[in-house]
């Protein structure tokens, strides 16, 4: 089955099953790689992603229900590197093995979208879905008041 959407702001056709999950799309067909798989099941957010703006587990998400929709993955924040978010994960040296990361920084795009300026009661709550085994929690906190900073500083960023 053909199915079409847009992904990083470019239309993409794919000819799938379409039960065939977002996430295996992204890297097996599309070969996108920085949304990653952790647990299949909605549990971990290592495979968030953006789904018409709300911060969306790709590995349960059967690709026929994005069809028409816009997704938005960690290579479509910046070509660069330069989204405020990211910008201040490297500032506070966030990570640690890398592996939820790019979830994580989806999911504090999303936040940050919805709440500019949130609270750490406000960062603890969005971000409960995303699990990071090495324990960053204190770090991400840090750097989502630090994207904060930096995106009322710098409004029109992407
Ligand atoms: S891989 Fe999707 S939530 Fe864990
Ligand atoms: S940095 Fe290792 S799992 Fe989060």
């Amino acid at each position: 089955m053909a199915v079409t959407f847009t992904l990083n702001g470019k239309a993409q056709t794919v000819e799938v099953d379409p039960q065939m999950p977002l996430l295996w799309v992204l890297r097996d067909t599309l070969n996108m790689t920085g949304t990653k798989f952790g647990c299949g099941m909605a549990l971990c957010g290592a495979c968030t992603v953006h789904i018409n703006g709300e911060a969306s587990r790709s590995c349960i998400m059967p690709i026929s229900a994005v069809s028409g929709k816009n997704v938005t993955t960690i290579e479509g924040l910046s070509a660069d590197g330069s989204h405020p978010v990211q910008q201040a994960w490297m500032e506070e040296d966030v990570p640690q093995c890398g592996y939820c990361q790019s979830g994580q920084i989806m999911s504090a795009v999303a936040l940050l979208s919805k709440k500019p300026k949130p609270s750490d009661a406000e960062i603890d709550d969005f971000m409960q879905g995303n699990i990071c085994r090495c324990g960053t929690y204190q770090r991400i906190r840090k750097a989502i008041h630090r994207a904060a900073d930096l995106q009322s500083a710098k409004p029109k960023s992407a």
